[in-house]
Formats: C-alpha cells, structure tokens, sequence
C-alpha cells in the first residue's frame, strides 16, 4: 500500500477533498532533471535518484514530460509509441519502479498525454504516406488536396505555432497529386483527425495502458485542438491565430469536449483518484469562462492558469486574474491552478526582472529586454508565497525553486527548439528555460550527471552558486523559502479550504483573507506598507514553530499579533 500523507489510517469520517483539488505538483522536465546514465540527458533513473529531494520539497506530486520514443524534434512533444519509453529515458520496467518508488515517497505521478499529434515516425503516419488518398490510413489524419490547378497550394491560411503555414506536402508514392498534411506545430507533428473512431478508440486504450501501469492521470498537450471545423475554413482576415474564439476553427472546437467526457469515465471506473489536467489556452478576453467548460464536473479535472503566469507584477492586474480565474470555477466545482513557470516560458526570474513583466503570448518568442536579475528575484519570492497561498492547487517548474533565471546567451549552434529555424532564426525558442538544472559541485555539470558529463545545453557558471546543495538548510535561500511556504501550506487550516475574501488595501497591494484567520499581504513597489518593495508576508495566529522564514529576504511568515513594524503598517487593513 501507498506511504500516502493525503489521508488513509486515521482520516476522519467525513471524506478529505480529493487530493488535487489542492496538491502541489512539481513539474519534471526530464531531459534537463537528473542524468543517471552519464550521456548528457536526464533520464527516469535520474529523477528516482532525485525522489527523496522531491518529497523534502513538499511537494505532493510529479508531472514528467514526455518520455516516449521519439525523434525529438520538439523534445518528446512528437511522439512515435505511446506506449513505450524511449531508450534515452530508460526502458518501461524503469517507468514502472519510478511510479511505485514515488508513491512509497508519498508522491504521485502524472504523465504528459499528446493528442494532438504524433510524430510523423510513428507507425500510422507512416502508413498513411504509403497509403492512397481517402484511404483509411490517411484518414487518422488531416490530409487534404492543394488549391490551386496543380494543387500546389496550401488547403488553407492556417499558420502553424512555430512559425511558417501549418501544411506541408506529403511526397506521394501514387499518381494523385500530392496531398498536403496539417501540422499546427512542427511538420514533424501530424494532427490526428479527431473525427476518426480509430483515432478516439486508440487514445483510450493508451490513457488505459498508462493507469494500469500505475499513472495517477495526466497532463494533456494542447487540450484545446484536436478537434478541428471540419470544413477547414480559412482564418478569418485580421483574426488572432492563437487565441480561441467561438468560431476559431482549430482551438476550442466543440468536439474535443466528447474526448475528455470519455477518459473521465476511464479515469473514474479505475476505481482511484486519478486526474487529468488541461492544457488549454490562453483562452483570451472572456478565457476563464471558456475555460471553465472544460472543467464541468464530467470533464477534465484541472486546466493550468495562463493568465496568472502571463499577469505582469502589478497589484490591480494580479488581482483582476485572480477573480476571473475564482469565479467561474464556482459554477463548475472546480479548483483554481496557479502557475508561475514551465518548459515553454521565460522564466519568471528573468521576467519579473524586466521593465515589462508580462507576457503578450505565453511563448517566450517576446522582444528581449534588459533584466534586473535581483530584482526579479525578489519579486518571485514574493510571487511564489502569494501563489502558494491562494486556493487551489500549484505548479512548480524544476529549478524556480533554486530561482534559476532564463539563460539567454545559449551559443546559436545548440538551439533545438524547433522554433529558431521555423521562424527563420528571429526567435530563439525556448530552450533557455530549459537548461540542465544544477545539483551540486562548482563547475559543470554541477550533479546533473557524474563528472565529466556534457550536459546537452550548458550550464551557466553561475549556477554552482544556487546549487542545492549550496541552498540546502542555508537561512533565507530560495530553496528553503520554497520548503518552509510548501510546509505552511501542507500544515495549516487557514490553507485547507478554497474560499479567498479581499480586504480592503492600499493602491498597489493585495490583502485577502483564508480560513482560520489566515492573512496575505503582497506589497508590489513602492508602497504604502512600511515594508520593502515586492514582499509578501503570511500572517497566521498558530504558525508552527519554524514558521518564521527570513526576515531580510521579501518574506516573512509571521505570529499574530505581527511584529510591530507589520503590525503599524496593516493595523488599518485589519480594522
Ligand atoms: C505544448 C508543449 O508544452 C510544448 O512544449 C509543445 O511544443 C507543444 N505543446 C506542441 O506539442
């Protein structure tokens, strides 16, 4: 039986809310994680070598990218086999022990699920270019004739995601003329036609194969494609390519909502609490209402919060987030998420560092600005103890917990991400968010791998400095500001619950209320709160005994009645 900490013998009569209505879960971009094997790419010995750092952390679950056989032309997101490992990550037995080392630690496991694509290596694809067009292999997929007289143009204006037009024309081994194939991401990714019943029965029997393994859900890829107008209708001139719309043709479409309704009832007649998250979006202007239709109580369970990652560091935009994000969660029952950073996005170090701290599009393909690392540093301290006291659960990118800024001087020679020579080398990509993460040691690759290991994108220099090891039990580090909010969050009622009631507050603050008298208070700038710029501070009137975290460093965590100088600055707030 599972070592588990979210209830079992002792758990009071009343059932405790699932699990992941409020878990914490750490998300493991595997190529970069830990490297066991010695070849430069983390790999899933690495992470069960890292398994014990994970739950320390406080964490309650893992979300590992994909790990399947691939030809990594956008890093796992092409997949060739569902239902395999591919030999850079370890073999599925290894899978297999990880899950069931993990949930000895008390940690769930989520896989990463992409049905949107395959990979043009896999089977079906190739079988669908040796295929006559209408032939049913080419109908798992979106084929369809060129216009003009020779069909030699695209069936469509659609662009794809990284850059260029969404189709390519598939050499034909017939007579036909060649018919083009839709890619809305790198022509190496294949949409599905999710119309076909093969395609939707397929899907199935993967989500089924990866539960029996032992999985504890999913995090979809792209959860707002698949389904596609199935006419095909040009975009619309001066439409918005990327942000879904009631008549967009390729996001948001109606029929991908069928899709999830069928693996909720896989996931509920596993007979367990498994989950499915979303990712969806952004959704833009009225989003978080599109959003909520996914998470009827017969749909996915969760959908991540681009709005929040994208918000810049502004009290009245953090806020307007996050009411339009609570609000229409009520109808449908469903919890919040936050998120801060993930593997397609600056992260938010070197964003919150910047004059501008938003992001226009949640790929990080936005106008290089100057960075002011510490100030960004501090203000993702103050960031991370606002996201972890909000109701709902939350999701940690590998390495914010070191406070890893983006690593934007990667030699052009190593870019991989699909976007540099898609968008004909004017964005990098995003593989600066990427970089191996470090562990330990002074000089690469810093207990990624053994010594002498090349890590597959360098490492900076700096990063001996933030290694774990260097942050670990070390006073007011990220590290153990990000252990210390985990443990406050795990240990106290004022966190169990998911209601959130504001306070009134000066311009430029937040101020809202949790259960049991549980107070947060996030000071943006320059304020009128005697506390520094960018800090947060938690007030709690039984904090446990190692609740104060370091006083210097944007975040405190304090006993009520406060320390004077909190307390004169909040008294009028709390009256
Ligand atoms: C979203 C994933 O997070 C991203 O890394 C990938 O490139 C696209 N989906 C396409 O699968």
């Amino acid at each position: 039986m599972r070592a588990d900490r979210h209830g079992g013998a002792g758990a009071p009569a009343t059932p405790a809310p699932a699990w992941w209505r409020r878990a914490v879960v750490y998300q493991v971009y595997i190529r970069s994680f830990a490297d066991a094997s010695g070849d430069g790419i983390g790999d899933i010995a690495g992470i069960q070598s890292r398994l014990a750092y994970l739950r320390d952390l406080g964490v309650d679950a893992l979300w590992v990218n994909p790990w399947y056989p691939s030809p990594m032309v956008d890093g796992g997101y092409d997949v060739a086999d569902y239902r395999a490992i591919d030999p850079l990550f370890g073999a599925l037995d290894d899978a297999r022990r990880l899950i069931e080392e993990a949930h000895a630690h008390g940690l769930r496991v989520l896989g990463d699920i992409v049905p949107n694509h395959t990979s043009s290596e896999h089977a079906w694809f190739r079988e669908a270019l040796a295929s006559a067009p209408g032939s049913a292999a080419r109908d798992r997929y979106v084929f369809r004739d060129g216009r003009g007289p020779r069909g030699e143009e695209a069936p469509n204006n659609w662009p794809s995601v990284f850059g260029g037009r969404a189709w390519t024309r598939a050499a034909s081994p017939h007579r036909h003329p060649a018919q083009w194939y839709l890619h809305l991401f790198d022509p190496g990714q294949p949409d599905l036609n999710w119309e076909n019943a093969e395609v939707r029965a397929e899907f199935e029997s993967i989500v089924r194969f990866w539960l029996d393994l032992g999985l504890d859900g999913f995090r979809i890829d792209v959860a707002h494609g698949l389904a596609k107008d199935a006419a095909l209708p040009d975009l619309a001139a001066g439409a918005d390519p990327w942000t879904p719309a009631d008549d967009h043709p390729f996001w948001g479409q109606d029929g991908t909502h069928d899709v999830y309704r069928a693996w909720r009832r896989i996931a509920e007649a596993s007979g367990s609490d498994r989950v499915f998250i979303g990712e969806i979006g952004p959704m833009g202007p009225d989003g978080q209402a599109r959003l909520a239709r996914y998470l009827r109580p017969d749909e996915l369970h969760q959908a991540f919060n681009f709005d929040f990652l994208r918000s810049p560091w502004d009290a009245l935009k953090l806020r307007s987030v996050i009411d339009a994000t609570l609000a229409p969660l009520v109808e449908v029952g469903a919890p919040a998420t936050w998120v801060l950073s993930n593997h397609d996005v600056v992260r938010h170090v070197t964003r919150y560092g910047r004059a501008y701290s938003g992001l226009e599009i949640w790929e990080p393909w936005v106008e290089r600005q100057a960075t002011e690392l510490a100030l960004g540093t501090r203000r993702a301290r103050a960031a991370i103890l606002l996201m972890l006291a909000l109701p709902g659960a939350a999701y940690v990118y590998q390495g914010e917990e070191l406070g890893l800024w983006e690593v934007e001087d990667l030699p052009e020679e190593l870019l991989q991400d699909p976007t540099w020579e898609r968008s004909g080398h004017e964005y990098r990509g995003r593989d600066g968010c990427r970089v191996p993460i470090p562990w330990s040691g002074t000089a690469p690759p810093f207990g990624f791998g053994k010594t002498g290991t090349v890590p597959w994108l360098p490492q900076p220099a700096e990063w001996g400095r933030v290694a774990v090891e260097i942050q670990a039990g070390a006073a007011g580090s990220m590290l153990e500001l990000y252990r210390a909010a985990l443990r406050l969050r795990r240990g106290h009622p004022g966190l169990a619950g998911e209601e959130l009631r504001w306070l009134p507050s000066p311009a430029g603050t937040l101020l809202f209320e949790r259960a049991a008298g549980l107070r947060c208070a996030v000071n943006l700038s320059e304020g009128p709160w005697e506390l520094p710029p960018a800090t947060t501070v938690i007030l709690a009137s039984d904090p446990p005994a190692d609740g104060l975290l370091a006083p210097d460093a944007a975040a405190w965590y304090v006993r009520q009645p406060a320390s004077s100088a909190v307390r004169h600055t909040l008294r009028e707030e709390r009256s």
